[in-house]
């Protein structure tokens, strides 16, 4: 097996697993981040093999998308060792994907260059142009609104406000998205987030502005 022939075969996994996924983590969230990635790995010299099988597979078992997530996590580790990977690589991919969701909290940095590549790269998709694209169709997936303009920020929520469903797509700007530029490993990465970030803060100005009917 090439490691052409590796990375095809995971495509088509990937594309089988997620065709039917609305929560913004469809097979285009993937092939993104697998652009995306590429991108970084190149201008910052990571591994180009081992950061694109990553990225192809680093959502296939994630928790919201499985309702077995052990299960999955297992199919996958089966998946790679049976895939003609270099078992260092196999450990090497694993370990990418098992550290480098958000989850909220401080985590330790990711180990490797492929881990951090890979994870500004999944961030990057969070944000910008794209990023704002998911945030809505997220929140239409969870059944909650665009905005409410007494529920701003998550901090000034009780408990019960957000469990009642309370959390909005605009709130989730300020709790996750405008946050990440901060958050980006490598300087490549940090370059477009730079861009991506400004265009958010324009997004937001505009949408207050139209909510009052200012412009
Ligand atoms: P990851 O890709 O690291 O697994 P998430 O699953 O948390 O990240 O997020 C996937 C997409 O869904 C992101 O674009 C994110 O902005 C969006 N999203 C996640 N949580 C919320 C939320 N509470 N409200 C709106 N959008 C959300
Ligand atoms: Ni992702």
């Amino acid at each position: 097996m090439t490691q052409e022939h590796i990375l095809r075969a995971a495509e088509a996994l990937v594309k089988e697993k997620l065709a039917r996924d609305s929560s913004g983590h469809d097979w285009w969230h993937i092939y993104r981040v697998v652009q995306t990635a590429k991108a970084i790995a190149a201008r910052e010299g990571a591994d180009g093999f081992v950061c694109e099988l990553a990225a192809l597979l680093h959502d296939v078992a994630d928790e919201k998308l499985n309702a077995d997530p052990a299960a999955a996590q297992r199919e996958l580790e089966d998946w790679l060792a049976a895939s003609g990977t270099p078992a260092a690589q196999v450990g090497h991919v694993l370990e990418i994907i098992g550290t480098m969701s958000y989850k909220g909290g401080a985590r330790p940095p990711m180990r490797t260059l492929e881990g951090r590549v890979v994870q500004d790269a999944d961030r990057l998709d969070a944000i910008g142009a794209v990023g704002i694209a998911r945030v809505f169709a997220y929140s239409g997936w969870k059944g909650r609104p665009i905005h409410d303009p007494s529920v701003l920020v998550r901090e000034h929520m009780t408990e019960a406000e957000y469990r009642d469903g309370k959390d909005t797509a605009i709130n989730h700007f300020y709790e996750k998205l405008l946050k990440l530029k901060e958050l980006m490993n490598t300087p490549y990465a940090k370059q477009l987030a730079e861009e991506r970030h400004r265009f958010m803060e324009t997004y937001l100005q505009q949408f207050y502005a139209e909510w009052e009917g200012e412009r």
